[in-house]
């Protein structure tokens, strides 16, 4: 949960500086470039040259995001697990409003503390996140000579301010390499910013003391724009599930420990969005808060962690790329103070590698928002939670009447694994992406079968001979359960390569032995075997394979 922490904790694990010479061509730039080229993802207002920090997404995106969110929904919300006491989850969902009163912002911690380091740069009007910056100088820097700023995991940025100390210095960069260091702009006093060229300016001692920036979105709700009148655009989803808490125990059987989960749309004015959609002005949130007895935080805490790491992988990611931080006692956020700990889950993407970015955070935020949310709107204890079960297990046991009267009403603990649906989206996109010369696309996106955007393409051979009228009909029917497609422009090896860039696991071609015995070939997309089976078969067969 590094997103929410006060710019006085340390840097993120990644992106960081790679303190080398950057290479052209990255993977990343080819991911861009295909997710382009295909459909997945497009600049927001693209042909009015873009907003920074928002993205569309394209045909094949928008699949692909949506199998992301309903995976989850499915195995969160639908169809859950066991949870760590041994019973099938109690789980349930809520849809929220993205504008809400004001005064939950105030009560959240957000309005007051919800805030980034940024630095300015008076010349050329950038605004940096201050923790983003580091600065390359001359490793025997006798306090007079110049730092170079660059943005931390930009590769453009990096080289620009190694290419300017190389010619600062009078050395070539090979040599420079040998010479030079990097330093977090936070470690240096604000009484030595003169002497640093800020990463998009000319000259030094353009670069302003950091200050803080609060990051919600304002806005005005009604005729009249004034104080009265603004509010914010969620900076979580969360919120709205703990002023929903006592909504949703009232008219629901839920009993502790549940969960609430919810699926939606945050929006944070990043100082410095970055990095493709990683890091966004508007992205989606995949939360849950797990409400729990105080007492069973630590056992909650460890099966949400490990529940949610295992989830990744069982949807295409591979452990390799994946990694459990346990966060520093000076990292946590305001409401994970004490606690039973907050953890990462981390992704090694091409632009962190060889760090990791985050993917989703699990924290035990304790009683923090529902006390929080009790307190500032007046409800006071009518915001506790009345645990009947314990009541009569405490009475069954012969605990006196006042004892049990204390310890069965009680603001719950929660456990919060919030995961962005965006970011998800990105690393299923790094992760498929396979570079293969020896395709006729040059590249293929291995998907999961359950995250591929497309699930089967149907291809007739040739377009005669009954076949394309067979296609049609193994179309029409299996695209009632999947999203598939039928192709029969071009000849098969094109028709293929554009399936191998959508990541379509599966191509169905109908052909001149589908006339004689009702059978058609499938192509896997990973290992290009082919099999023939039944027509009569490939509902089964996509059912098994897709799950
Ligand atoms: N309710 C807790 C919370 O919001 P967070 O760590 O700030 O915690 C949770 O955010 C997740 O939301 C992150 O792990 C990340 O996946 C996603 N997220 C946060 N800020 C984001 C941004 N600017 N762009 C894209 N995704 C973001």
């Amino acid at each position: 949960m590094s997103e929410q922490t006060p710019a006085s904790s340390p840097p993120p694990s990644s992106p960081k500086p790679s303190g080398k010479p950057v290479v052209t061509q990255s993977k990343m730039e080819k991911i861009v470039a295909l997710c382009k080229r295909r459909g997945f993802i497009f600049q927001s207002s693209e042909i009015y040259g873009g907003i920074n920090g928002f993205w569309d997404y394209g045909p094949l995106g928008v699949e692909l995001k949506r199998n992301l969110k309903e995976a989850w929904w499915q195995d969160i919300v639908r169809c859950p697990g066991v949870g760590a006491d041994g019973e099938v989850l109690d789980m349930v969902g809520l849809d929220c409003s993205i504008i809400m009163n004001p005064k939950v912002w105030v009560a959240s911690g957000h309005v007051g503390g919800f805030a980034d380091l940024k630095v300015d740069c008076k010349e050329s009007k950038g605004r940096y996140r201050a923790d983003h910056l580091f600065v390359v100088t001359n490793r025997t820097d006798s306090g007079t000579s110049l730092m170079f700023a660059f943005i931390a995991g930009d590769e453009a940025s990096e080289l620009k301010a190694q290419k300017r100390l190389s010619k600062a210095e009078k050395v070539s960069l090979p040599l420079l390499t040998e010479k030079y260091h990097v330093k977090p702009l936070t470690s240096i006093a604000v009484s030595e910013f003169h002497r640093i060229v800020s990463p998009d300016s000319d000259k030094p001692g353009t670069l302003t003391e950091p200050r803080m920036f609060n990051l919600m979105n304002q806005t005005y709700v009604g005729a009249v724009q004034d104080e009265e009148s603004k509010a914010y655009l969620r900076p979580e989803t969360a919120q709205g599930i703990f002023v929903n808490f006592r909504n949703v125990v009232d008219t629901s059987r839920v009993k502790v420990p549940f969960g609430i989960a919810q699926v939606g749309k945050a929006f944070r004015n990043e100082v410095t969005p970055r990095n493709y959609t990683f890091r966004s002005r508007e992205f989606e949130q995949m939360e849950i808060e797990f409400f729990i007895r105080p007492d069973t935080a630590n056992e909650w805490y460890k099966y949400w962690r490990d529940a949610r790491f295992a989830w990744w992988q069982s949807i295409g990611l591979s452990s390799a790329n994946l990694q459990l931080r346990e966060h520093d006692k000076d990292e946590l956020a305001h409401y994970a103070k004490a606690g039973a700990g907050t953890s990462d889950i981390e992704y090694k993407f091409p632009f962190t590698d060889p760090g990791f970015g985050e993917l989703e955070g699990i924290a035990h935020r304790a009683d923090f928002d529902l006390k929080a949310h009790a307190q500032h709107s007046g409800l006071g204890d009518n915001l506790k939670y009345f645990d009947q079960e314990l009541q009569l297990k405490l009475q069954a046991a012969g605990v006196p009447k006042e004892e049990i009267d204390k310890q069965v009403k009680y603001f719950p603990h929660v456990i919060e694994p919030s995961a962005g649906a965006d970011r998800g989206t990105l690393a299923l996109l790094c992760e498929a992406y396979t570079d293969d010369p020896g395709r006729p696309s040059g590249v293929v996106m291995k998907f999961h079968p359950r995250m591929a955007p497309i699930k089967a393409a149907i291809f007739p051979l040739v377009d005669k001979d009954g076949m394309p009228e067979i296609a049609q009909k193994i179309y029409a029917d299996l695209r009632k359960t999947w999203n598939v497609q039928i192709d029969n422009k071009q000849n098969i090896g094109k028709r293929y390569a554009r399936m191998d860039e959508a990541g379509t696991p599966f191509c169905l071609t109908v052909d001149t032995q589908t006339l004689q015995d009702q059978t058609l070939t499938v192509r896997h997309r990973d290992t290009l075997q082919q099999e023939r089976i039944a027509i009569s078969n490939v509902r089964q067969f996509l059912a098994d394979k897709i799950g």
